[in-house]
């Protein structure tokens, strides 16, 4: 049985379909911080699946313990907290409390019902401002955000879990810029408020919710001068944990993985990819760089695909494809 922390958020829920798909049994929980019980119907429609829920904070240690009493748990994949970078810069103090705590109350209780396996949802951005691209997984490590500095302590801490408990394993997953949605256009990614994702804002300008695209910089060392991301496409990296669990239920130790393409778009590539997907034209403006904001970043995937066997088979048009389907059912 593997819980899923999180599973009604974007890339968990994805991540709860492929893993039914395959016949895992998987018990859910989430207190709905950022997403919606409706994703765990869409979830039981695609699959024609069922599962456990459970409504809870993990940083709440007794409603955490009851789902390990209640139920014969292997595996732990760890989605659940807070990831809205100018949030966090904000309020770092929540982040530091809901992102450390819930990891730690999670890891305590594991221990205590010796569950010794677990992927956490770590980030690209624990690399900071790389020096070269593509990235690889030995790269240095910093953050510039509360939210990317949560990522980095928790990896850190896992990292120290493992070496005191060194029959445990950990799968550390570094993504990049997860986009697009299911093709059965149920489930997808739609932020309460305003987007501070690109592609959860363009959706909105396609669907002509919002006026334009803000275009944050296009001053950049790149070829068109906005800024360059390793889109992947959410089913991509739902599949990629798909095949870190194999990973993780086969060894010890601490793994580290990119999950990314290995491809750069730029702001505008998207743009455009997203215009054939609606059909139409998708306005745009051009403004001030964000604070914080990094040219280029992109992953060197050759780790992932050499020792679990994974690989990122979707390209941006279909990605766009995708989240313009969900969109147009959903919004
Ligand atoms: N961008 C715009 N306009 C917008 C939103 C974004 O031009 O309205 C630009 C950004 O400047 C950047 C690119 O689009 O060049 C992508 O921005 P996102 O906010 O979609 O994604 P980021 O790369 O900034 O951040 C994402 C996740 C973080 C994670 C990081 C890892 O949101 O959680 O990738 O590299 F930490």
């Amino acid at each position: 049985m593997i819980l899923v922390t999180g599973g009604a958020g974007y890339i968990g829920s994805h991540t709860c379909v492929e893993l039914l798909e395959r016949n895992y049994e998987i018990v859910v929980v989430d207190n709905f911080s950022n997403s919606k019980p409706e994703a765990l119907e869409q979830i039981r429609k695609i699959t024609g699946k069922d599962f456990k829920f459970y409504e809870a904070d993990l940083c709440d240690a007794e409603a955490t313990e009851k789902i390990f009493a209640e139920n014969k748990i292997d595996a732990v994949i760890h989605f659940a907290g807070y990831k809205a970078v100018g949030e966090s810069v904000q309020k770092p103090l929540m982040y530091y409390r809901n992102n450390l705590l819930s990891t730690i109350v999670l890891c305590e209780t594991m221990k205590k019902y010796g569950c010794t396996k677990m992927l956490f949802s770590s980030s690209a951005t624990v690399y900071g401002n790389p020096a070269t691209v593509p990235i690889r997984e030995d790269f240095p490590l910093s953050t510039t955000n509360p939210y990317g500095t949560t990522k980095l302590m928790i990896e850190q801490i896992l990292q120290d879990v493992v070496v005191a408990n060194p029959e445990w394993s950990v799968v550390l997953l570094r993504y990049f810029n997860p986009i697009g949605a299911h093709k059965s256009g149920l489930i997808g990614e739609n932020p309460n408020g305003i987007p501070n994702n690109l592609v959860p804002y363009v959706a909105r300008v396609a669907c002509g919710k919002y006026e334009a695209v803000h275009v944050f910089g296009n001053d950049y060392p790149t070829p068109d001068g906005t800024g360059v991301r390793d889109y992947i496409h959410v089913v991509d990296l739902a599949l990629g944990h798909v095949k870190a669990m194999e990973k993780a239920m086969t060894c010890t130790g601490v793994n580290v993985y990119n999950l990314g393409t290995g491809n750069g778009y730029s702001v505008l590539d998207i743009i455009k990819a997203y215009e054939k997907a609606c059909g139409h034209e998708i306005p745009y403006v051009i403004d001030p760089r964000r604070p914080g904001d990094i040219p280029t970043c992109y992953a060197d995937p050759e780790k992932s695909f050499k020792e679990l066997g994974w690989k990122a088979t979707m390209g941006i048009e279909e990605m766009c494809a995708d989240s313009w389907k969900f969109t147009v059912n959903n919004m």
